[in-house]
C-alpha cells in the first residue's frame, strides 16, 4: 500500500508550542528521537524567546563562537567574538592581528551613525518642482520624522536632512526622497522605516504622485567604517610577500570575479562579528557589497599600498549599520555576552573593530594566497571534519586526519579507508 503525500499545509502550526510543531516536523520528515531531541535542546537560547524572535520556531541552530586574539584597535586590546561555521577565519584574524600587534595594531574612525531612508513617488507630473517643493518642505519633514521617535531625540539622534532624487526608471520618472537620519546606538531600521511611512501621505500630497515604497536604504554610505593597519616587512616575510599581496590586492580591484572572492573572505570575517553580535549580517553584507559596486564596477572593498619606508599598509572602507540596541542584540543572552567580552559602549566602537576584523581577516588571506596557497592551512582543521564525516569519534578524529594530512589526500573515502585500518589494528 502506498503512503500517502506529505501535506505541507499544515494549519494552525504558527500557533503551535515550539515542542508541538517540532513532533509535526518529525512526523513528516521522519525524524528519530535523537534528532528531535537534538532540536529540542535549544541550548544558550531560551525557547520561549526564540519562539519571540522568529517565526514558527522548533529549534536553534547552533554555530561554533571563537575568539580571535591578538587584536588591538585604537590603542586598545580587544578580545573579538566571532560566531562562524568555518575553519581558518578566527586563526586568520589571531596571525593578521598578532603581525601588526607590536606596531600599534589597527586605528579606525566611522563617518557617522546616519542611515537613509528612501521613499518612492511615482506619477509625479512635475518631477523637477516637486523635488524643490519637498526640499522647502524640510522643517516640516523634521517635524514629523522627530515626532516618530523621542527616545531617539533624547538620545541625540533623530532627523538631519533630506534630499531628492529624480531617477529615470523603465517605469518612468520617479522621485525618490531620502531621509537622513541619525540613529545613534540603533542600528535603525525601524527607526527610519517608521519615518518613511509616516512621512509617505505629505509626500503624495506635496507631489501628486502616489507612493509605493517606504524603507531603509542598505547602502548606508553616511555609515562608512574605516580602519587601517601597517605591517613591517621583517614581521610578514619580507618584500616578496608584501609585493605577492599587493599583485592579489590589484588583480582584486581589477577583476569582479577576484573582487566577489576578496570581498567574501572579508566578510568571513565580518559577518562572523556582526552575528556574534545579534546584529544583521544581511543588511552589512548587502551594504559592503553595493559599496564595493558604488563606481559602475566590483571591485576591491580593501586597498594595499607600500609606505614610504616599503612596509605594507592596508585600509578597508565600507558601510557598517550595526547596533547595540534593539532586536536580538539586546535579547540575546549570547550577544550581550560578546558585547562585554568586546568592551563596546558604542555602535561606533562596535563598527570600527569590526572594519578591522574585515582588513585582518584580508591580510591573512591574501598572504596566504600569495605564498603558500590556502589549502595548507585549512587542512588540518578540514582533516578532522572529514575524519568525522567517515565516522571518526574522540582520539580517532586526530589520528585519522593527521594520515590524511600526512598522504597528503583529504578525501573521505580516504579517511574511511584509514578509520579501517585503524580499527582493524
Ligand atoms: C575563503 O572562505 C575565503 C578566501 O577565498 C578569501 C580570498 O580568496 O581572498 C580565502
Amino acid at each position: 500500500m502506498s503512503t500517502p503525500p506529505r501535506n505541507s499545509r499544515i494549519s494552525g502550526f504558527h500557533r503551535m508550542s515550539p515542542r508541538e510543531r517540532l513532533d509535526t516536523v518529525a512526523a513528516f520528515a521522519g525524524l528519530d528521537a535523537a534528532a528531535v531531541e537534538r532540536l529540542a535542546d535549544t541550548g544558550n537560547l531560551d525557547s520561549g524567546l526564540a519562539d519571540r524572535l522568529i517565526e514558527n520556531v522548533v529549534g536553534t541552530m547552533n554555530i561554533p563562537l571563537g575568539i580571535a586574539t591578538n587584536m588591538k584597535v585604537d590603542g586598545e586590546d580587544v578580545l573579538i567574538p566571532m560566531a562562524t561555521e568555518e575553519s581558518s577565519v578566527v586563526a586568520a584574524v589571531c596571525n593578521a592581528a598578532r603581525q601588526c600587534y607590536d606596531t600599534g595594531g589597527f586605528t579606525s574612525s566611522l563617518s557617522g551613525t546616519l542611515m537613509i531612508a528612501q521613499i518612492q513617488a511615482v506619477g509625479v507630473a512635475d518631477p523637477h518642482a516637486a523635488r524643490l517643493r519637498i526640499l522647502d518642505r524640510r522643517d516640516a519633514i523634521k517635524a514629523v520624522c522627530d515626532g516618530c521617535d523621542p527616545i531617539l531625540l533624547g538620545l541625540g539622534g533623530g532627523f538631519r536632512d533630506v534630499e531628492v532624487r529624480v531617477l529615470e526608471t523603465a517605469g518612468g520618472t520617479m522621485l525618490i526622497t531620502h531621509l537622513i537620519v541619525d540613529t545613534r546606538d540603533a542600528m535603525g531600521a525601524n527607526a527610519v522605516n517608521t519615518m518613511a511611512e509616516k512621512l509617505a501621505p505629505s509626500i503624495e500630497e506635496w507631489t501628486g504622485g502616489r507612493v509605493y515604497l517606504r524603507i531603509l536604504s542598505n547602502l548606508a554610505d553616511r555609515r562608512l567604517a574605516r580602519a587601517h593597519a601597517v605591517w613591517q616587512l621583517d614581521q610578514i616575510g619580507g618584500a616578496a610577500v608584501r609585493d605577492g599581496m599587493i599583485a592579489a590586492y590589484q588583480f582584486a580591484a581589477a577583476d569582479p570575479y577576484r573582487a566577489a572572492t576578496h570581498n567574501k573572505g572579508i566578510m568571513n570575517g565580518i559577518s562572523a562579528v556582526v552575528l556574534a553580535t545579534g546584529n544583521d549580517t544581511r543588511a552589512v553584507e548587502a551594504g559592503a557589497h553595493a559599496y564595493a559596486a558604488r563606481n559602475g564596477s566590483y571591485g576591491s572593498l580593501t586597498r594595499f599600498e607600500v609606505t614610504k619606508e616599503g612596509h605594507l599598509s592596508g585600509s578597508i572602507e565600507l558601510p557598517m549599520a550595526v547596533g547595540l540596541i534593539g532586536g536580538a542584540t539586546k535579547l540575546h543572552p549570547t550577544a550581550q555576552t560578546c558585547l562585554k567580552i568586546l568592551g563596546v559602549t558604542s555602535a561606533e566602537r562596535l563598527a570600527r573593530i569590526i572594519a578591522a576584523v574585515g582588513l585582518a581577516q584580508n591580510f591573512s588571506a591574501l598572504k596566504a594566497l600569495a605564498t603558500t596557497g590556502i589549502q595548507k592551512g585549512h587542512m588540518a582543521l578540514h582533516a578532522q571534519n572529514i575524519a568525522m564525516m567517515a565516522g571518526a569519534v574522540g582520539e580517532e578524529i586526530e589520528r585519522v586526519a593527521q594520515k590524511l594530512v600526512e598522504r597528503g589526500t583529504v578525501r573521505i573515502d580516504v579517511a574511511q579507508a584509514v578509520l579501517g585500518e585503524l580499527r582493524g589494528a
